[in-house]
């Protein structure tokens, strides 16, 4: 087929949505189309090529359940979810940077005190403090903010993951911030733990040569009145895959080192500085 059959068979199905009644459902099809028709003809894509895709995107959509977002974790390893991270958190000069929420929230963790520890099951892990204070822009203190905190055990798995393995409400705890915007959380040191790789994300990671471990982090949801939800995480900087993240979700901003503090506690102080809505 020539470049310029192939031309009017773009502009054929493009003009196939000019009665759309929704300009933005319009705007992201037409553009959809456009890329997927270029990428086709970029690779020059074979039949068997076609078909692997069909089967792939199928076996992707059979592996989700209630638990298994396997879409999610294509987006998260081909850099999409950060891009549109990216793209819909505007952290501006000084305003702590969001990452990835990535697929092992639960909502309705239980409340904890400051200072609680998050654990509940044995662990074999290093105890750690994770301290600091919550302000906005102007560096005043916001009391009151909420931090949904969730982490995996130092096996590599979540709570959610392990459904009467794990205590439901391990390494998961809401804080919130005192009056001077200071919250602490007691934890366990996080380690690295593999991205799930059973499905055709990992089969596309493994098919080129690309690791699937993530680098010790503990996420934190932080919500507040009046500001912009921030989704995050804390990093080890002693942690191995700080370079190669699979999901392209760490950031230099987000990475503390855990040093022993006068109580002789490894501790970190991560200061978050919110947005205003
Ligand atoms: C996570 O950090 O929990 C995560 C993020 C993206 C994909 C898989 C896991
Ligand atoms: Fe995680």
């Amino acid at each position: 087929m020539t470049e310029k059959a192939q031309a009017e068979l773009l502009d054929d199905v493009l003009s196939r949505y000019q009665g759309s009644p929704n300009p933005r459902a319009r705007e992201i099809c037409e553009a959809a189309i456009r890329h997927m028709h270029a990428f086709v003809s970029e690779v020059n894509l074979t039949r068997d090529e076609w078909f692997y895709g069909i089967q792939f995107l199928t076996r992707a959509g059979q592996m989700c359940d209630d638990t298994r977002q396997e879409f999610i974790l294509l987006s998260d390893t081909f850099g999409i979810s950060t891009l549109v991270e990216m793209i819909n958190y505007d952290a501006g000069e000084g305003s702590t940077e969001n990452t990835v929420l990535g697929p092992f929230h639960v909502p309705g963790s239980p409340h904890r005190a400051k200072g609680e520890t998050m654990l509940v099951d044995p662990d074999e892990g290093d105890r750690v403090v994770i301290r600091g204070t919550i302000t906005n822009e102007d560096g005043e203190p916001v009391a009151g903010a909420t931090l949904d905190c969730w982490q995996n055990a130092t096996h590599g798995f979540y709570a959610v993951q392990q459904p009467g393995i794990q205590n439901e409400f391990n390494l998961r705890g809401i804080y919130t911030t005192d009056a001077d915007g200071s919250y602490e959380i007691r934890t366990v040191r996080p380690v690295p733990y593999p991205i799930p790789s059973d499905g055709p994300a990992g089969d596309m990671l493994k098919a080129n040569n690309r690791r699937w471990m993530r680098p010790g982090h503990t996420h934190m949801w932080v919500r507040a009145d009046g500001y912009k939800e921030l989704i995050t995480h804390v990093f080890d900087v002693e942690s191995e895959f700080l370079r190669e993240d699979p999901v392209f979700g760490v950031r230099d901003s987000l990475i503390r080192s855990f040093e022993k503090d006068s109580n002789g506690e490894l501790a970190t102080t991560f200061d978050v500085v919110l947005e205003r809505a």
